[in-house]
This record gives C-alpha cells, structure tokens and sequence, in this order.
C-alpha cells in the first residue's frame, strides 16, 4: 500500500515524481504529495484526493526544482485527509519524509517524543518516524544518515521510506524493511520508487534494495549501499525487461480491461521456454532443482491471499487428482497466526501476484523457519517474496495494473498446471502418453482464451445490462470450476460493490438456496465434465425458484440450453483446464456490470493492488 517516488539530477524533478505517481497510483489513491528543495527552502505540496488533484493543486504554484520526491497514499493510520497526507515534515521542518509501510510501535515513540516536547499535526505513524530521526540526531549530534539507522533500528514494522534534508540539496536517503523500493541509476541522475514503473522510462539499470538496506544516493558522489546497521553492501545491478508500453492503456478504456484481452498472450508467456509441444516436455528451470522435495513431500501447503488463494485452491485440485500429493490451501493471514504443524517434509507453495502481500510474506517466514522447502509463484520481479523463497516460477504476466486481478490469476493456474503435470509424470502417477496429452491441450489454451475472448464479449456485455442492478449474485460451481465460482464473486464485490457469493454448487442446499427468488441472478459455471449431472440438477433446483440461472457452458449443451436463462459457450478442453477458460466471461461480466453503474474500475475504492500490511 502507498506507492513513493523520489528524483535526483539534473531535470526538473517535479513532473518525474508525477509521472511517477500516476503509475504507482494502483498502490494507493486517497491523498498524494509532493516535497520539493527550492532555494534552500523544504516545500511540501500535499492534498486529499487522487494523483491527478494533486496535479491540479500544483498547476499554480513553482515547483522549480531538481530534487524531489512523491507519495500516493492507501491511508492505514489517520483518515485520508490534506494533513495526513504525505510527505511529513519533522518538528524543526527541516526533515521530510515519505514512508510506506506501518510503524507499529508508534504509539509509545510518539508518547516518549510528546514528553520530550514534540507536537504532532498529523494522526499518522510516519509523522512519528520523521520526529524520532530529528530527536536522535539532536541528542546524538550525528550526521542524518546516522540518525536514520538508529532510529530505524528502534521501530518495529515495514517501511520503504525517503528523507529529504533542507540543508542537504544534493542528498536522497533511502531504506526499506518489508516494503519494496527499488533505485534506478541514470545518467548523473538516481531515481526511487516502490517498483521500476516509474523508472523504465529513463533508465533500465536498477538496484533492488534489500530488506534493512539503505541507500544514500548523492549528485555528484552517486550512491552507497549499506545495512541500516551500517554495514557496506555491494550492490548488484540489475537490467529491466519491463518495457514502457505495458504500462500504457494501449487504446483500451480501462487497464483491467487491456489485461483481461491480454490473456491469451500472458498465458503464452507463462509457458514460453517451459512448455514445449513439438517434443512434448515441460521443462522449469525453478522447479529442478527441488523437484525432489516436491516428488517427496509429505503433504503440499498452499498460502496466499484474494485470488492468489483461488488460484491455489485450483492448484489443490491439480496437484491431488494428478499428481496424488496431499494439499491443503490456506489464507495466508489464518495460516501465520494459528501455529501450524510443518515439518521438513512439507513443501509451501506461496502464490502472489505483487509478491509483496505482508501475510504472505510471514506466512513463509514462519514455514521456513519450522524447515519446510518455500516454493514462489509471483509476478512481480524482484519483489519482496521471490527473495524469501528456496526456489520459484515467475508468472510472467506482465506487469498488472487494473487493481482486480485478472492475468494475474490465468498465470499463476498455468504455472500451477504445468508443474502439476511435470510432477505427476516424474512421480509416475501419470503415464507418458497422458503426459504428451495433456501438454498438447495446454499447448492450445491461449487460442481458445482467444476465442472465449472473441465469442462472448457481446453477449456477457447485454447480460451485464440486464442485471447490473441487483444487489445480490450468487455464484456455484464444483470441482475444478468451484474457485472459479469464488473467483467470479470476488470480482464483482470488488469494481461494483455488488454483494456476490461463490459457493461449491452442491453446498447451495444447506443455506443459500434460501435466498433464491426471482431477483437473484445465479452464475453457475456448468461445463460438461465429471459433476455434470450433478451441476444440471443444481441449475434445476435454481429454477424451481425461479432464480435467474446465467450459465457458463461447454459448446454445444442441449440441455442447460433449455433450463438457463442465458448460456454462455465456451470450447472444450481436459477438465483440469477449464477454468482458464470459464473465468474469462466472469471477469467480463464482473467489469461491464461496473462500467454500467459508472464505477471507478482500474481504482475501486478501498483497495489497494499491493497489501503490504495485514
Ligand atoms: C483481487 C485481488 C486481491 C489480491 C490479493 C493478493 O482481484 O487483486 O484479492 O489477489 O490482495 O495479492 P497478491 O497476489 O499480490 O499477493
């Protein structure tokens, strides 16, 4: 949560840090800021609101400077407002800060710094920080880099912060701890950010700053990298793959809706040098090396958060019916905080798409700790998660902006699938030729996402009219298809705050069949595989009460054509792939609903893309 950007060189800086912002903005939109050094004077420009108000709050004033830094705020202490709002001044304001991340022992620093004579504007935990930093250098009389590890070393939490020093125009100070931040190193010019979006536009060389690093980034002496105990690091330089044009709308009206048209070739890219039709192999570099732990695991755990989660409750289908590994899959926030029993023998898989989410993060932390083998799945490169793991697969969605997750999701099930299938043959629960089989139907899934894509755009656009104005959806499916039930519910709670339901279709008769009348639309993702009859009779008892059935169908089924009252196709493919493709028109129908009640898609309120608190 909270995106920051900071500039140092030679340009103007402010027009950076916006820019910046605005591609930060997924991390947080309720008040963003602006500090800026302009003629020995600290300045900071701050307003409740999105980037783009701040934009306008500035139109008027000078923002002449070549050093400066930015924030878009996800408000965790304090309501969004101008005063907290960042970046925060210390009491003498001749400090400012920006911070993302949660002081958690703020509350007895900010009483022990008000009996010291400290007063506060603000209600945040940041303000707190920027006081401790001042309070330390004035009883230590240290440089400012001193008093920033020593106070660093006395909070407890996550940060990625900035500090700006009004007698110091030529020096950026940087940390983080449980927080991404990463530097981007120009030509006589350095840059900050939570990720490199901000940066690949002038640089494609960045360090990714590690955990209780700091970075002290000079305009004319470059930058040094040391722990914030003071320990010198060398840095190791990294190039960006990202390209601009990801980060771009490229003609779509909305980034979620860029990235669920981008399936077909995200889902390619997951399997791009892994997933080999023409000799029929599946081929993971990451998976390699601990394939053994895997093949020999007594059980698999799964942990991750929001559709993370569903992805894996799909992978817990895939891995026990191919691959005859027990699994359990767990919220990461339960998981970290109920004393779990792990041992050796246990392999955590964590999926995430930021690879930054705290209760994911901890959640391996603590199975690590208890010697269990940590395997990631994330998206983000460099991010917090891949650097905690023994080893991993990158989705390789491409950056993703829309803060419902969509690509995100495809990826991590295709990533998810492959290594089940390379698993179960190497474990010989699957024969070659089922191998072989299965890997030239996945081979095809980007085509048919394409044709799921081409088929039902329309058709899920006039049904998202039709029923963009009741309060209530209830979503089932079984087997493979029940977390894409979950999945398809989330959606819609989250860009058009409809309330919405998934649930394992057959589980509707013990509760929920008691809110079916004829103002209940029922998604009921049906597909003509193992449940089926099953499912038809769930789709019956819907009818019977006159809930409108809305069904998600393999081509050509005769007989939900008859009882639903709409029927969306969708080609054939192995059942344990079906739901890259049943989840296509429920992330279509979740955003023309929110479009159609005129809803802030790509920035639903409340959330956040990056949850680095818990
Ligand atoms: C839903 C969504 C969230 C995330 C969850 C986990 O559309 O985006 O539910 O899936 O916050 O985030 P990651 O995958 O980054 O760990």
């Amino acid at each position: 949560m909270c995106g920051i950007v900071a500039y140092i060189g030679n340009n103007q800086a402010c027009p950076i840090v916006i820019k910046g912002l605005q591609r930060l903005e997924y991390r947080g939109y309720d008040s963003a800021g602006l500090a800026l050094l302009q003629n020995n004077q600290l300045n900071i420009f701050k307003t409740k609101g999105k980037v783009s108000d701040l934009e306008q709050f500035i139109s008027t004033k000078n923002t002449e400077s070549t050093i400066g830094m930015g924030h878009t705020r996800w408000a965790t202490h304090g309501v969004p407002n101008d005063v907290n709002a960042h970046p925060h001044y210390s009491g003498s304001k001749n400090i400012a800060i920006i911070h993302n991340g949660i002081i958690e022992n703020y509350a007895v620093l900010k009483e022990e710094l008000i009996k010291s004579g400290h007063s506060f504007m603000s209600d945040t935990d940041t303000e707190v920080l920027v006081h401790l930093i001042e309070e330390v250098q004035k009883n230590d009389q240290c440089s400012l880099e001193k008093a920033i590890q020593e106070a660093l070393n006395e909070v407890t939490g996550a940060y990625a912060i900035v500090v700006m020093d009004k007698n110091d125009p030529d020096t950026l100070y940087a940390a983080r701890k449980g927080s991404p931040l990463v530097l981007g190193i120009g030509k006589d010019e350095f840059f900050l950010a939570s990720d490199a979006t901000p940066i690949v536009e002038y640089t494609k060389n960045v360090v990714y700053i590690g955990e209780e690093e700091m970075v002290v980034v000079n305009r004319n002496n470059g930058f040094t990298l040391k722990t914030i105990q003071n320990v010198e690091k060398t840095p190791y330089i990294h190039e960006l793959e990202l390209k601009l044009e990801m980060l771009e709308k490229g003609g779509y009206e909305h980034f979620m809706l860029k990235e669920i048209y981008e399936q077909p070739r995200s889902i390619k890219d997951s399997m791009r040098g892994r997933l080999n039709a023409i000799d029929n192999t599946i081929k993971m570099a990451g998976v390699k090396e601990f394939e053994h732990k895997i093949i020999n695991a007594n059980r698999i755990l799964i942990v991750a958060c929001g559709t993370s989660w569903h992805a894996g409750l799909v992978a817990e289908y895939l891995f026990e019916d191919l691959a005859r590994i027990p699994v359990e899959v767990e919220y990461a926030s339960e998981f970290r905080y109920r004393n779990p029993v792990i041992n050796e023998n246990d392999v955590l898989i964590a999926i995430s798409q930021s690879g930054e989410t705290a209760d994911t993060l901890a959640a391996i932390k603590l199975a690590k700790e208890k010697g269990a083998t940590i395997f990631g799945i994330c998206n983000v490169v460099g991010s917090s998660i891949p650097r905690e793991t023994h080893a991993g697969s990158y989705t390789h969605a491409g950056p993703e902006i829309g803060v419902a997750s969509t690509k995100a999701f495809t990826a991590q099930v295709v990533v998810l699938t492959m290594i089940a299938i390379y698993i179960a043959f190497k474990k010989g629960k699957i024969t070659e030729s089922r191998y072989h089989q299965l890997i030239i139907e996945l081979d095809k899934i980007p085509d048919k996402v394409k044709h799921v894509l081409e088929t039902t755009n329309e058709q899920v656009k006039q049904i998202s009219d039709i029923y963009k104005d009741a309060h209530n959806f209830l979503y089932l499916g079984r087997g493979y298809n029940f977390p894409v039930a979950l999945e398809g519910a989330l959606k819609l709670k989250e860009i058009s705050y409809i309330h919405a339901e998934g649930y394992p279709a057959a589980e509707m008769k013990h509760g929920p069949i008691a809110l079916i009348d004829e103002n209940m639309p029922v998604v009921v993702v049906a597909t003509n595989q193992s449940a089926y009859e099953k499912i038809v009779s769930n789709i019956q008892e819907v009818v019977a009460r006159k809930g409108r059935v809305i069904a998600i169908v393999t081509k050509a089924d005769d007989t939900i054509k008859s009882l639903a009252e709409h029927v969306i196709e969708i080609p054939e493919t192995e059942e344990p792939f079906s739901p890259l493709l049943s989840v296509v028109p429920l992330q279509l129908l979740s955003y023309y609903i929110a479009v159609a009640l005129g809803k802030n898609v790509d920035q639903p309120r409340n959330l956040a893309k990056s949850v680095t608190v818990e």
